[in-house]
């Protein structure tokens, strides 16, 4: 009889005591943290996750430190010249950003009498504060059940759950927020995607959540979170010309520069968006379109093309040109894309 397996802990169960219990023994000790126990200034709060969202938390640190010395406050912010607030960004990213925090402060002076709204849905509507930050303050400084994502967060709860889809992921991770300590458990959940659930060898025997972890029981876990498929290369149409004299055909060389430049090559025009046509023939003959196709890949584009064959007047060959004997044109050694065009003609 088949030995029963234990069943996974349901992971919406076990994760948030699993996680806050390693956070307790290992959280990060960075400068816009409360200590354990200790509320977090929602100034600080939200200072520190606009700085960190184009940098890193080793770079912020000593950032964030001069920043809140000279401006301790909304109110010291609200009151600074725009230019000394932009000057002081420099090297955090886009400059909207420090604009943003001067604006964001002067609202919460004009309309909130100095201190942030408590919801998700308030601190979205003031300047540059956007759904993740708004999520961040609300767990962090108010300790709202906030689902708060960011990549790392997106990295352990698509492995959590070996999730495929993107779209899968937050809701996922609300299943995991919990109402009690939901900024510690989102600045745990950040924590570990920073230092156990990396991108690379993610130090699984370390994780506290290790027994949940579906990508682990599987040993998949760098299979997530799955990149989104490339952007499609762009299609570029040519023809290429099969120009033969008795049992020879023509072959040229490419440009010097470019792509395959100076390779030994079957005469085509210039690669296109446009259909291919008989306009870039090297010479003037009976040109007539083959049946076959030939379909190549590029770093940079896919490339279809279509053949074209005639017999020709040798002595009308353009300068530079070869006659190859059909029969040992592997010997030629032609890039790929022109092998495949010779084999589609149907006559090696
Ligand atoms: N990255 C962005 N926000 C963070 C935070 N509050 N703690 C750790 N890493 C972070
Ligand atoms: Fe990430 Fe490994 Fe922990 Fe799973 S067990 S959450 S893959 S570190």
């Amino acid at each position: 009889m088949a030995a029963k397996l234990p069943s996974a802990p349901s992971l919406s169960g076990f994760v948030a005591p699993a996680l806050l219990r390693w956070y307790d023994a290992h959280r990060r000790t960075l400068p816009w943290r409360a200590g354990p126990g200790e509320t977090a200034d929602p100034y600080r709060v939200w200072l520190s996750e606009v700085m960190l969202q184009q940098t890193t938390v080793a770079a912020v640190g000593p950032r964030f430190a001069a920043w809140v010395t000279r401006w301790p406050d909304f109110a010291s912010l609200a009151q600074a010249e725009e230019a000394d607030v932009m000057a002081a960004w420099a090297g955090l990213g886009y400059y909207a950003r420090a604009r943003n925090l001067v604006a964001c402060a002067r609202a919460v002076v004009a309309e909130h009498k100095g201190a942030f709204p408590r919801t998700e849905a308030e601190l979205r509507a003031l300047p540059g504060i956007g759904d993740y930050t708004a999520a961040a303050i609300a767990a962090i400084a108010f300790g709202a059940p906030a689902t708060v994502v960011d990549a790392n967060v997106e990295r352990v709860v698509a492995r959590l759950f070996r999730l495929e889809e993107k779209a899968a992921i937050r809701p996922a991770a609300a299943t995991l927020t919990p109402n009690e300590r939901a900024g510690d458990f989102a600045q745990a959940m950040m924590d570990l995607g920073a230092t156990i659930c990396t991108p690379r060898a993610p130090k699984c025997l370390l994780c506290p959540l290790r027994d949940g972890c579906a990508a682990n029981a599987a040993g998949d876990q760098e299979a997530y979170p799955v990149k989104p498929a490339k952007a499609g290369k762009p299609t570029r149409h040519g023809t290429i010309f099969w120009a033969r004299s008795g049992s020879d055909v023509l072959l040229v060389r490419r440009p010097p520069k470019g792509l395959l430049g100076g390779m030994r090559a079957l005469p085509t025009g210039p690669w296109t968006d446009s259909a291919p046509g008989l306009a870039d023939a090297p010479l003037p003959a009976d040109w007539q379109m083959l049946a076959g196709r030939v379909e190549h890949v590029f770093t940079h584009f896919r490339l279809q093309l279509a053949l074209a064959s005639a017999v020709v007047d040798r002595h009308a060959a353009p300068d530079g040109a070869e006659w190859w004997p059909i029969e040992s044109l592997g010997e030629a050694g032609l890039p790929t894309v022109f092998a495949k065009a010779a084999r589609a003609t149907g006559e090696l």
